[in-house]
């Protein structure tokens, strides 16, 4: 890999996020079906439609640069998501499977929220102002799916996963 300056480092961010979306896009239905809690559910069908969208937006970012959304794989992506796929043919109780899938997600939601942050600061610094504020719709959607999860797992899974017998 050879980037000589900060916007083709802008440009390799972009297609490394397109990547790690296009990945998410394939296994947030499995996310889904896996969850026992509806509002859990609900969420990861719910950040499935903004991840088609997130994907959309990169394509039109990349195109708006004159450059092809391909050709870059998102190792991270593809190692999470290996973790999630773990989660969900583990074997476990309903709300102790529903916190394990919470905490998988969360840990995509942090890395998006690194990489749309890392991203939207590049193109801060290179003036870009159109690339600033589509990547910060996106960046807004991954810290409220961040902070939805969190409510969920806080206020009904967590409470509900611990072992039946404590005293
Ligand atoms: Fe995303
Ligand atoms: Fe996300």
């Amino acid at each position: 890999m050879k980037i000589k300056d900060l916007k083709e480092l802008l440009v390799h961010e972009l297609k490394d996020l397109h990547s790690a979306e296009r990945q998410l896009l394939k296994a947030l239905p499995k996310m889904a079906a896996a969850a026992t809690y509806p509002r859990l559910k609900q969420t990861f069908e719910d950040h499935l439609a903004e991840t088609e969208e997130q994907v959309v937006r990169l394509e039109k970012l990349l195109a708006s640069m004159d450059q092809k959304a391909s050709g870059t794989h998102c190792a991270a992506m593809e190692g999470l998501i290996a973790e999630g796929t773990d989660m969900i043919d583990g074997e476990a109780p309903a709300f102790v499977k529903d916190a394990g899938l919470i905490s998988c997600a969360q840990r995509v939601e942090h890395y998006e929220i690194a990489a749309y942050g890392c991203a939207r600061a590049f193109a801060r610094e290179l003036g870009l102002e159109h690339v600033v504020k589509t990547l910060s719709a996106s960046f807004d959607e991954e810290l409220d799916a961040d902070q939805s999860l969190t409510e969920i797992a806080e206020a009904a899974i967590n409470p509900n996963a611990v072992p039946s017998n404590r005293p």
